[in-house]
């Protein structure tokens, strides 16, 4: 394969993004005239950011795995699509070549319609980092099927709240999943979500870890008989369902800085196409590079940089089951060694947790085949970004700085590795068809050169999300009502003279913690569901691995009071049970009132700055209802 539309050097990088601001119609046209389309588009973009409505080369047929798999049969077919290494080192890796691939997702995807799913369906997938894991999601693709992925560490009461929200009729999990020293049981955690999930037709069990589990008679069918069936059907190719441009393609759902987690719907054409865009410029793939992102597929960085973009530009993705430090902190650099990777890309806090061990997990591990780095998920700190450039890249090899979001589907601001200077910390420049701007609170746009402000887009990239699911409204009064015509992305950034962009963290009620995003309202409203806590309120602090830990102000008056160390953990299984372990705050602090002004609102400014353990300074707190509970809070902090 050839990518024209790729970058290869600083002027064409000038030369790309002015044309994609002053044309963007015929700019984005040319890029998707090189992806395989059953028909083409009528029209290149319609928009409003009042409504919202964003369409992307409507009238065009599709389907985005003909692009992941079929097109590249001819050429690539015994290329490794996927080279898949489990959490046991012990344990034989496998390697899907694209003629594989192609093959057993067209199985599955014959599965899936025998077992009564139609185009539009929605299809929740619970499962681990397992090759049949980016199989289920393709097999979705194939038949126009939404999927909507789940973490592995969300709870039963996370999994029946999204399967409702999507009306979800359908399940793909496994018996469990390996993390580490971990076994999950990913079945039993879906039994008990589908308590509450009574229209739930189907669940599909693929077999991993032999854990027992129990199979619910007319409900519940094996992955594998389902696969031996088909087959005795004769049931092999199956071809493409034809999909509209603008068709969903998946729901994943986020958090926000109120309520519960939004679905974010991306659609089928403009997300294949910035995607594989992103994907081919930033990291400079060249045909043959292996590509290894280390998030989790139940993220969007591992849709859109495991699955979707790499796939779609016939590169080898690596697939890993586990995490960074199992069995022990050298595991991604064995990785690198193994396969001869090419394309590192990761999170901060990984780095930062691997700089803890030292250099020792370094040692004699054939690095040399890297040439690109990335980073994504969080502002990467200065010292994280040398140590990775030095030990890792060993100075040689380019860091990209990725900012994007699950909204916007892809990365749209980041350096392109080794064509636009990377500068440590700072995401640098927006790719070609990304106009960021940054606004005052008042939402006026602040001009071009050094400034400091929100972070909004002024016009829409392919892979901008097109609502949230079921609830238009919800998705226009997040992104699209603070500021108007604009798209707000809920972050604060810094730019320089140059137009580089550094992004500094959310502004809203949003935490990111390790990477993961996680809604103060979501974990304080999970506090308030055991019984004896009054009320509570969720702040972050800086936390030197996670980036952000989760600080929890609580007010409790029931049993077990006067032990706080039991309470504390009640807390915590209660919001394990209710979110999932990734939401347990770090930090639980009793408290006999709350900072809240005479209208009633909590002040978190204040508490932000205690858990930042900034104790002075703390601002106005005069209009505060009883500002004695400010010096109690001082005293109490952990
Ligand atoms: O605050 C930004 C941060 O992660 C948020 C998006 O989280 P999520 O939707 O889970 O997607 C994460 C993976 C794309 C953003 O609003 N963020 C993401 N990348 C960066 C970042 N912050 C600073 N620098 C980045 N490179």
């Amino acid at each position: 394969m050839s990518y024209p539309y790729q970058i290869r050097s600083r002027e064409a990088y000038d030369e790309a993004y002015k044309r994609s601001i002053q044309q963007p119609e015929n700019f984005w046209a040319d890029v998707a005239s090189h992806f395989h389309w059953r028909r083409r588009w009528d029209k290149v973009l319609d928009w409003n950011f009042k409504e919202p409505k964003v369409e992307w080369f409507k009238g065009a047929k599709l389907n985005i795995t003909e692009n992941c798999l079929d097109r590249h049969l001819e050429k690539l077919g015994n290329r490794p699509a996927i080279i898949w290494e489990p959490n046991d080192p012990e344990e034989y890796h496998r390697i899907l070549t694209y003629k594989e691939l192609h093959n057993k997702v067209c199985q599955v995807a014959n599965v899936l319609k025998n077992n009564g799913v139609k185009k539009g369906d929605r299809i929740c997938i619970y499962m681990g980092m397992i090759p049949e894991l980016a199989i289920a999601v393709l097999a979705c693709a194939r038949i126009g099927a939404i999927h909507s992925v789940i973490f592995g560490g969300f709870s039963a009461q996370s999994i029946a709240d999204r399967l409702q929200d999507a009306k979800a009729e359908f399940v793909i999990t496994c018996d469990g999943a390996f993390r580490g020293q971990k076994d999950i049981p990913l079945k039993s955690v879906i039994d008990d979500a589908l308590v509450a999930c009574p229209f739930v037709k189907r669940v599909i069990v693929a077999t991993r870890t032999r854990t027992p589990v129990s199979m619910i008679k007319g409900r519940d069918v094996w992955w594998e008989d389902e696969i031996k069936k088909i087959e005795t059907l004769g049931m092999t190719d199956c071809p493409a369902e034809e999909m509209e441009a603008e068709d969903p393609l998946f729901i994943l759902y986020t958090s926000g800085s109120t309520g519960k987690p939004k679905g974010v719907v991306h659609s089928s054409a403009g997300y294949m196409i910035n995607t594989n865009y992103s994907f081919v410029n930033v990291f400079q793939y060249q045909p043959g590079d292996i590509h290894f992102c280390t998030a989790d597929i139940g993220w969007i960085t591992g849709h859109s940089y495991i699955v979707y973009g790499p796939l779609s530009a016939g590169a080898t993705t690596v697939l890993f089951e586990g995490v960074p430090t199992y069995p022990d902190a050298g595991r991604l650099w064995d990785i690198v060694d193994k396969y001869r990777v090419n394309i590192l890309y990761t999170a901060p806090t990984a780095i930062r947790s691997l700089m803890g061990f030292g250099l020792g997990p370094l040692q004699n591990k054939d690095l040399s085949s890297l040439k690109v780095l990335g980073s994504v998920g969080e502002p990467i700190n200065e010292e994280a970004w040398h140590w990775f450039d030095e030990h890792v890249g060993k100075g040689k090899c380019p860091i990209v700085d990725t900012w994007w979001q699950t909204e916007t589907g892809s990365i749209l601001i980041s350096n392109l590795a080794g064509i636009t200077p990377a500068k440590p910390s700072w995401a640098t420049l927006p790719l070609p068809g990304v106009q960021p701007v940054l606004v005052d609170e008042n939402g006026n746009e602040l001009p071009a050169g050094e400034a400091s402000g929100n972070l909004c887009i002024k016009f829409p990239w392919p892979s901008i999300l097109r609502t949230t699911y079921g609830d238009h409204e919800r998705c226009r009064t997040n992104y699209f009502a603070t500021y108007e015509n604009k798209y707000f992305t809920g972050d604060g950034a810094l730019r320089d003279a140059e137009g580089n962009y550094r992004i500094t963290g959310r502004v809203d009620d949003v935490l990111n913690v390790s990477g993961h995003r996680i809604g103060t309202a979501e974990v304080e409203n999970a506090i308030n569901m055991h019984a004896g806590v009054v009320e509570s309120a969720v702040v972050g602090y800086p936390h030197d691995i996670k980036g952000q830990g989760i600080y929890a102000y609580v007010i409790f008056n029931g049993r077990h009071g006067d032990d706080q160390s039991l309470t504390r953990k009640d807390i915590l299984v209660t919001v394990t049970r209710i979110i999932g372990p990734i939401a347990k705050p770090d930090k639980i602090q009793f408290v006999s009132g709350l900072p809240k002004t005479r209208s009633g609102k909590i002040m978190r400014r204040i508490l932000r700055k205690i858990a930042e353990g900034e104790m002075e300074n703390l601002g106005d707190t005069s209009t505060l209802l009883d500002p004695g509970v400010v010096e109690e809070i001082k005293n109490g902090h952990l």
